[in-house]
């Protein structure tokens, strides 16, 4: 089996030879906490001659040597500890930054469609948050855990050297200490820190989504039901946090009781030693020493336990960004093709998303000639938006192929695809930028003018007039909203700038204003004219005129056909049509009355 590598070594993969400055501050810390202790043994060595030839301390010789050594040991120790922290540093802004850039990149290979479904949310803070929290540790945590072990191990050497006997019994809180530190960390204990990061990430999420919801919350009046799934989460969250803090509470008992024990250990046993002492004076201060210096044990002990938790954090850090580092890239084309003309056509495709079990779609097969105007009707959750997203290679289909111009999407090199390809989709975004910078999103190359002659040619003219800087209004700030309408409407702007040969259009859903309507009708013409277009629409009166209509229902082709065709088939297209009359019909009579 293969053993999963440390999280060192998998913190080091991201550090080319920055690793070198990781190990160097380690090791530069673990000196700095030797020659920490130093400046106590000359404090105590000072200590003991002064008791030696007390009251004469002007006899002593080298009291004076001791105190300098003691100053500059101790300012020895912050140098190195200084020139330690500023190794990890730089290595750990390296491998943060590295993990981000490698992290972004791998982001660009991935299919378009994975963006779709990972929000930028969980994105942003798998890349963001999960480096930074590496970088304390690498920074911070892991010199300091050289020192916190290191420290204790001088400390227990310095304890035998002085006296032996005091020293093993100094000992044993220490161990025993350890020991419980260990029912602390054990396996058990990182499984349920994760639970308690998916707890705390549920009931995150459950706010957004409670906080979404409000508006159809209030408008349904529902308040209570609509809070039960976040209650049920904080309530997750609350007994998450309760086990865990319960499960601690034993060993986290022994461990703060044995390591602060060491006192209690050391007076009983010099009450037992103290009778055979062959040189009280020595003894009583070997027994002070102990007495001051072994806490010191005890607070690097505590913190040895905080950076092992926080460890776990780091891991789950890594976890994180491996994961990302670990979706499926597109493969790029390895000997690409130019395709000959602008004809689409599906061959038998099936294509299933990567977190669903069933097949979005099955067996589809379709063609739209170059120039041709092909549409896309049927029920919600039919397909539609699908088989438009395979075209673009949004993700690779399973089964089947697509093909543009006689070549597979899969021959074709992603910059070319998407130069000949024009996507305006269901739910536009516009970035949080000027109206003019977002149209340019299209060619980014164009003047001002061509842009405001896209502008126009989508009857944007009126939004524009709205707007109190013009084309240069930036929108999503405060107070500058777009309909879903006109939002559409500026991105047919965009995509009329870009004049892609084939254009992909998946009609919003939101229903527009008649007027809005119209004027997206006619920008669809003006972007639409000559191209090869795929159309998904959910007013047919805007596919009537399409050279061939297809029924997509259940992710299959139910039927096709031009639109006197399909009305004679008398089949599901028909009955929609009929349906859409008479709803049609009904809102022209109630405008008549
Ligand atoms: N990102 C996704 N992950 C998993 N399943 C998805 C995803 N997007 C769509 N689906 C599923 O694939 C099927 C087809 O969805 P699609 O969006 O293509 O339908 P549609 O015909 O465009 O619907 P609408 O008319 O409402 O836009 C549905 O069953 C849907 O639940
Ligand atoms: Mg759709």
């Amino acid at each position: 089996m293969n053993k999963k590598p440390s999280l060192l070594n998998r913190l080091f993969a991201f550090a080319g030879s920055y690793k070198y400055f990781t190990i160097l501050g380690m090791v530069l810390s673990g000196i700095s906490a030797l020659v920490g202790l130093l400046p106590i043994c000359f404090i105590w060595i000072g200590a003991k001659e002064i008791f030696a030839v007390y009251p004469n301390i002007t006899m002593s010789e080298s009291i004076v040597t001791n105190a300098w050594l003691t100053v500059i040991s101790a300012v020895g120790a912050m140098l190195i500890y200084f020139f330690a922290l500023m190794c990890t540093h730089i290595a750990a802004f390296r491998i943060a930054k590295n993990m981000r850039f490698q992290s972004i990149s791998h982001l660009m290979k991935l299919p378009l469609g994975y963006f779709n479904e990972t929000g930028s949310g969980k994105i942003r803070r798998v890349i963001n948050e999960s480096a930074a929290a590496t970088e304390t540790f690498l920074a911070h945590q892991l010199p300091d855990l050289v020192g916190a072990f290191v420290t204790p191990v001088g400390v227990l050497i310095l304890l035998f050297v002085f006296d032996w006997r005091l020293g093993l019994i100094s000992l044993i809180p220490t161990v025993l200490g350890f020991l419980s530190m260990n029912l602390m960390t054990g396996k058990d204990l990182a499984g349920r820190l994760k639970e308690y990061q998916t707890a705390l990430e549920n009931m995150n999420n459950e706010a957004v989504e409670y906080i979404r919801g409000v508006p159809v919350v209030k408008t349904f009046n529902q308040s209570i039901f609509s809070f039960e799934k976040f209650h049920k989460a904080i309530m997750d969250y609350k007994e998450y946090v309760l086990g865990y803090t319960y499960n601690l509470r034993k060993p986290m008992v022994m461990f703060q009781t044995f390591i602060n024990s060491t006192p209690i250990f050391l007076v009983l046993s010099s009450i037992l030693l103290i009778s055979g002492a062959s040189d009280m004076k020595n003894f009583l201060l070997n027994f002070l020493f102990y007495l001051f210096f072994t806490p010191i044990c005890a607070t690097m002990m505590n913190k040895i336990m905080w950076i092992s938790q926080n460890t776990m954090l780091a891991e789950d850090a890594v976890n994180r960004v491996d994961e990302l580092l670990h979706e499926n890239p597109l493969e790029k084309a390895r000997e690409p093709e130019t395709p000959k003309d602008f004809d689409i056509e599906l061959c038998d495709v099936s294509f299933k998303y990567p977190n669903s079990n069933e097949n979005a779609v099955s067996h589809v097969s379709l063609k739209i000639k170059q120039g041709q105007t092909v549409a896309l009707v049927g029920p919600s959750g039919g397909g539609k938006s699908t088989l438009a997203a395979l075209m673009a290679r949004f993700w690779d289909v399973e089964k089947g192929c697509v093909k543009i111009g006689g070549v597979d999407v899969r021959n074709i090199e992603e910059s070319q695809l998407m130069k000949n390809i024009s996507f305006v989709f269901q739910n536009t975004n516009l970035y949080k930028a000027s109206i003019l910078d977002n149209v340019r999103e299209g060619n980014p190359a164009a003047s001002i003018q061509e842009v405001e002659r896209a502008l126009k040619a989508a009857r944007c003219e009126d939004i524009i007039k709205k707007m109190p800087q013009g084309i240069h209004t930036v929108v999503g700030t405060k107070g500058i909203y777009l309909s879903g309408g006109e939002a559409q409407r500026i991105a047919l702007a965009r995509a009329i700038l870009k004049d892609a040969p084939i254009i992909l259009l998946d009609e919003a859903t939101a229903f527009t204003d008649p007027e809005n309507e119209h004027q997206i009708q006619l920008a669809f013409e003006k972007l639409t004219k000559g191209k090869t277009v795929l159309m998904i629409a959910h007013r047919l009166s805007t596919v009537q005129n399409a050279d061939c209509l297809y029924v997509v229902e259940n992710g299959q082709i139910k039927e096709q056909g031009s639109h006197p065709e399909l009305l004679k088939l008398n089949g599901e297209y028909a009955d929609m049509w009929h349906e859409y009359q008479s709803a049609f019909m009904w809102k022209e009579s109630e405008v008549q009355a």
